[in-house]
């Protein structure tokens, strides 16, 4: 006669094919058996198990009965008193309706990650391009060596009336005349008509008293004198070139006027190298 235990905390799935036994026997651990009862008439035949089993198995677990048979292939345990968290109050909004396709919510989910993403980026970017930028020019930049020398200040006190003082700036001397009273007067009435170069004293000068010019002779470069020559300015001992104390050329074979470098006046200063 078969047989059909009872264990209280689980239930067994019986399959289509079941064969008739002669015994159940229980699958819980033996000490949860709590009895053993007569097969029901309904399990009797494989036919009338193939039809239980065809139908809801929720019968079969409601029932409380756990039956093996060779045909028995698993068993669940029916905690269905157990219910299932409810995980809402942590998801996202977009995510909680089932029926919306993920790729319908995709941009939504992805927002903060991707203006995380890109905007880091950015300004990793940004950052990056700036200390590029940053140090191609500081590479390119004049040294500071030749910065100072850029631009030197002279001291217009340190040069009397009537004298004139040589400076080296950006490798070139340069002649800082403080003219008298004469010789602005004789400059100032030269024919600029009979000039090889024509300049009129006052496009050559900021200020009457002071001549500032390039001590470089227009002919093949050599330094003229100061003081010296015909006109009272500069005289070329190379090929004998005359300037006058406009730093114009009045005399020999020098082409043009002594050049005029860039300055300004800075209080009691002449700044040369900025205009
Ligand atoms: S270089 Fe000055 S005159 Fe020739």
């Amino acid at each position: 006669m078969a047989s059909l235990s009872r264990s209280g905390g689980f239930a067994v799935k019986v399959i289509t094919g079941a064969q008739p036994h002669t015994n159940f026997v229980a699958v819980s651990p033996a000490s949860t058996v709590t009895a053993a009862r007569e097969v029901p008439a309904e399990f009797t035949t494989a036919e009338a198990r193939q039809d239980a089993v065809s139908r809801a198995t929720s019968g079969v677990y409601a029932s409380g009965l756990a039956v093996k048979g060779i045909n028995v292939t698993s068993r669940r345990f029916a905690h269905t008193d157990v219910s299932f968290p409810d995980f809402s109050a942590y998801r996202r909004d977009s995510t909680k309706n089932p029926q919306v396709p993920a790729r319908d919510t995709e941009d939504q989910r992805r927002a903060l990650s991707s203006a995380l993403y890109y905007g880091a980026g950015g300004v990793l970017s940004l950052w990056a391009g700036k200390e590029v930028v940053q140090t191609l020019v500081a590479y390119k930049a004049m040294a500071a060596d030749q910065r100072a020398l850029a631009s030197i200040e002279i001291n217009m006190n340190d040069i009397p009336e009537g004298q004139t003082k040589t400076y080296e700036w950006r490798g070139k001397p340069v002649f800082v005349k403080h003219r008298t009273k004469k010789e602005i007067a004789a400059e100032k009435a030269v024919p600029v008509a009979d000039l090889r170069h024509p300049q009129h004293d006052d496009e050559r000068v900021q200020k009457d008293e002071w001549s500032v010019v390039i001590g470089v002779c227009t002919h093949l470069g050599c330094v003229p004198i100061a003081n010296a020559g015909d006109f009272g300015g500069y005289y070329c001992p190379c090929h004998g070139s005359h300037y006058d104390a406009s730093g114009r050329i009045r005399k020999g074979p020098a082409p043009l006027n002594l050049h005029v470098p860039a300055y300004s006046f800075k209080d009691s200063t002449i700044v040369i190298g900025s205009s």
